[in-house]
Parts: C-alpha cells; sequence; structure tokens
C-alpha cells in the first residue's frame, strides 16, 4: 500500500508506480500534453495498479470520441479484477468508469461526487466531476463542489492551484465574476502557466467586454503554454473572441489560422477531430460567416470530419457543430444522414440521448433547415429546446452560437417576438448589452431594443 500526494491509499506496493501516479495527476490538472505519457509510466512501474488502469479508461473517454470507447472498456477489463481487494475509494472510481462508459454520464458524476463526500482530497474524482458537470451544463454543481472540497486541500501544495482555477471557472459560469477573478489571478500568481486559470479569468474579461484587457491577458501568458494540451488552442479562440467584438477580423482569421484550428500543430495532426477544436473552429466561421467575412474554404475539411462521425453522438454540444459545418458546404445528403443518426441516439436512456432528445437534435435540426432557406421552419424547431440548450455544456460564451443562430432565424422569418425574446434572455445572462456586442447589434438596433 502506497499513499498519494493527497494523502490517499493507493493499492500498489510499487513506491515509483505511486511517484509517476503524483505526476499523472499533476498532469492531468495542468491540461498538459504529456499527461498519457505519465501514466504510461505509472503502468511501466506497476502493471498491477487498478487505480492506475481505471485513469487510462477516463483517459480515453476524455476526448468524446465513440472510437476510443473500446480502449475505455478495455481498461476497465483490466482494472477490475485488480481492484477486487483495493480500496473502496478505487472501487468506486472503476464503477464511475463503467457508468461514464456506458453512456451515464450523470450516474458517473453521483459516484464522484460520493467518493468527494468521503474523501474531499481526492483531486481525480473532483476534476473528473468539474469537467462532467461542465459538459452537463451544470455550473452550480461544479461550484458546490469546488466549495465542498477546499477548506480539505492544503493551501500550500502545488495541487491547490488547479483547484483555484476550478474555483475562478465554477465562480464565472456561475455569473460570480469578482469571486472568479480573484481566484483565477491568484492560480496565476502561483503557476503563470496554469492553463484552467488563464482560462478563467478570460471568461471573466470575456463576458465584462474587457476585450483589450483579455488580448493582452492572452499574450502575456501565451509562452508558458509549450506543455499544454488543445486548452491552449481554445485559449487562443478566445483571443479571437475579443479581437471579433473590436472588428479585427483579420487577427481572428490569422489566429483561426496558426492559433486554433493550425491543422499542422502536433495537437491537431495528433487529434485532428477533438471535440473542442472542432467547437471553436465551426463557432469562429459561423460567427465571422454572419459578418459576412469570406472564410474561404475552411469549412471543407470540417465537414469532411463531420461525415466521418456521422453517429457519434457522445459529445452532445459538439453536433450542432457539426451540423453547421455540414450545412455550410451544402452537404444535404450527409446533413440528413447525420440527423438520422443523431435521431437514433435520442432513442436512447442514458445521459447523452437524454441531451441529444431535449436539444442537441432540434439545434441541429434548425442548423439545417435555416441553412436551407427555412428560417421560420428553424424558428419552430428550436423555440421548445432553448431552454434546454444549457443541458448540452459548454460555457455561456460557447452558448452564444446557437443564441445567435435562433436570432437570425427569428430575423429572418420576421418573428419579431421570438427575436425579441431571444435578445431578452442575452440580455439577461450576459453584463454586455446586445447593443454592445457584434453578434446581436444588427437585431438590437432593427427592433429598438436597448
Ligand atoms: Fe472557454
Amino acid at each position: 500500500m502506497q499513499r498519494d500526494a493527497q494523502g490517499l491509499e493507493l493499492t500498489t506496493d510499487s513506491a515509483p508506480a505511486a511517484a509517476a501516479w503524483d505526476q499523472t495527476i499533476a498532469a492531468y490538472l495542468g491540461y498538459r500534453a504529456d499527461t498519457a505519457q505519465r501514466l504510461a509510466a505509472t503502468l511501466a512501474a506497476d502493471p498491477g495498479f487498478g487505480l492506475g488502469q481505471c485513469l487510462s479508461g477516463y483517459v480515453a473517454l476524455l476526448g468524446f470520441n465513440a472510437a476510443m470507447l473500446p480502449v475505455a472498456a478495455a481498461a476497465a477489463d483490466r482494472a477490475r479484477p485488480l481492484l477486487a481487494a483495493a480500496t473502496l475509494r478505487e472501487r468506486a472510481h472503476l464503477a464511475a468508469l463503467e457508468a461514464w462508459l456506458a453512456g451515464m454520464a450523470d450516474r458517473a458524476v453521483r459516484i464522484w461526487e460520493q467518493i468527494l463526500a468521503d474523501h474531499p482530497r481526492d483531486a481525480l474524482a473532483f476534476r473528473l466531476a468539474h469537467f462532467v458537470n461542465f459538459w452537463l451544463g451544470r455550473p452550480e454543481r461544479m461550484r458546490a463542489s469546488v466549495l465542498a472540497v477546499e477548506p480539505h486541500w492544503d493551501r500550500d501544495a502545488a495541487s491547490f492551484t488547479a483547484l483555484l482555477a476550478c474555483r475562478c471557472f465554477a465562480f464565472e459560469e456561475c455569473g460570480l465574476y469578482t469571486e472568479a477573478e480573484a481566484a483565477g489571478r491568484e492560480a496565476i500568481a502561483r503557476d503563470p502557466t496554469d492553463v484552467w486559470a488563464a482560462h478563467g479569468v478570460a471568461h471573466v474579461l470575456e463576458m465584462q467586454g474587457r476585450r483589450a484587457e483579455g488580448v493582452a491577458w492572452i499574450e502575456q501568458l501565451a509562452p508558458g503554454w509549450e506543455a499544454a494540451n488543445n486548452l491552449r488552442h481554445h485559449l487562443y479562440w478566445h483571443a479571437a473572441l475579443f479581437h471579433f467584438e473590436r472588428g479585427a477580423f483579420d487577427r481572428v482569421l490569422a489566429l483561426y489560422d496558426t492559433g486554433f484550428r493550425d491543422l499542422g500543430a502536433p495537437l491537431t495532426v495528433a487529434q485532428p477531430d477533438l471535440y473542442i477544436d472542432v467547437q471553436n473552429a465551426v463557432s469562429m466561421l459561423y460567427r465571422l460567416a454572419r459578418q459576412g467575412i469570406d472564410v474561404g474554404a475552411r469549412w471543407e475539411e470540417l465537414a469532411d470530419k463531420a461525415e466521418a462521425r456521422i453517429g457519434d453522438c457522445l459529445s452532445a454540444f459538439t453536433l450542432p457543430h457539426w451540423a453547421m459545418a455540414l450545412a455550410a458546404t451544402h452537404r444535404w445528403d450527409a446533413a440528413e444522414r447525420f440527423l438520422r443518426a443523431m435521431r437514433h441516439c435520442a432513442a436512447g436512456s442514458d445521459t447523452i440521448a437524454a441531451q441529444v432528445r431535449a436539444a442537441a437534435l432540434p439545434a441541429s435540426e434548425a442548423v439545417v433547415a435555416a441553412a436551407r432557406g427555412m428560417p421560420a421552419e428553424a424558428v419552430a424547431l428550436m423555440r421548445p429546446a432553448l431552454g434546454a440548450m444549457r443541458m448540452l455544456g459548454g460555457s455561456h460564451a460557447q452558448q452564444d452560437v446557437l443564441e445567435q443562430l435562433f436570432l437570425d432565424c427569428a430575423m429572418a422569418a420576421g418573428a419579431t417576438e421570438d427575436a425579441w425574446m431571444l435578445l431578452e434572455r442575452a440580455a439577461g445572462c450576459h453584463p454586455v448589452p446586445p447593443h454592445r456586442r457584434r453578434g446581436y447589434v444588427a437585431a438590437a438596433r432593427a427592433l429598438g431594443f436597448d
């Protein structure tokens, strides 16, 4: 028996495996690209370390890619006999992995939250719950989790920086910007390379319309992101959002090609269709197209990848983005196959089916209807689902693209009451009023909304 850096028991007799485990968790908490290599080192030190095998299953699921499900299942199969006599905490992790693997993300979160009730210093359970709660649209649960565990964490330990970063983002998504920014800046003061803290503060700056500060914040910290995973692309997307709002579309496109959709970048080559990268790319092209900016042939590679992922509904929030790529390239047959496959997913009984049924499917149907010149139909498809869009997860800044879709359709269809309702909704959840936001100003002016 060994103990991890947080003092929790690990069912392994290998001190090198326990040390490598701590490095793996530190890499995971820090969004570092070498997490998988550190995990491999852990398992090389002790292939019989069940929680390590379980983590390899978690890692396989983090990318929301159906092609990785067999990898995660094989990891669960390896972990199961190894954990038969392990601690209750470690066995609970296996139960969470099995639930997540079966599409029951909701059940997995409940297991991680139970682990945290018993072991509030379990950094892995905490970080996984933070991540999956985010993709289930539950910022309040993210915040509650931070508040529950932080009295038990050692403020002087390096891992506390990760907790501060999570505090920042959870509070930001709950609209508590002052507390969020303080936590994020404290994390960056402790570790300027922490990308999750950089990201949380970028969100505060985005929501408060502090665009010049946002650009400076990212440019100042970016040199420290060499070891980061694809989250660094998302941070360049945030930089592009600031430039977009300032009307600097040339900077947006430059960041698209060299910052967040550089097809030759090693991280992109390794995972060319990773959900977060696809969301970044599609949502920015969609925003640019609405402004009448020529984006050239950039949609094509995204549409190719959308076609290849038809039937994979694991990342519900990515689905309307895939639909946008198919619609932008007028691939109507593929779009129909895509929607049909989503309807099949929606008929299931797991967490993903609920997300698809309530929100992803109507949003994707609306995307296709709008692109085919049927805005009234798009409004009718999406209106009943607007209240459920949060179930798709994603941040307020990311969800914005779906709001703009509905607004465009309502304006094009002459559905003034729907457009007005959407503007009120946008004004209610974003501190910057619609007439000061590029994606909303035209409709706000046309309707006299101020
Ligand atoms: Fe973000």
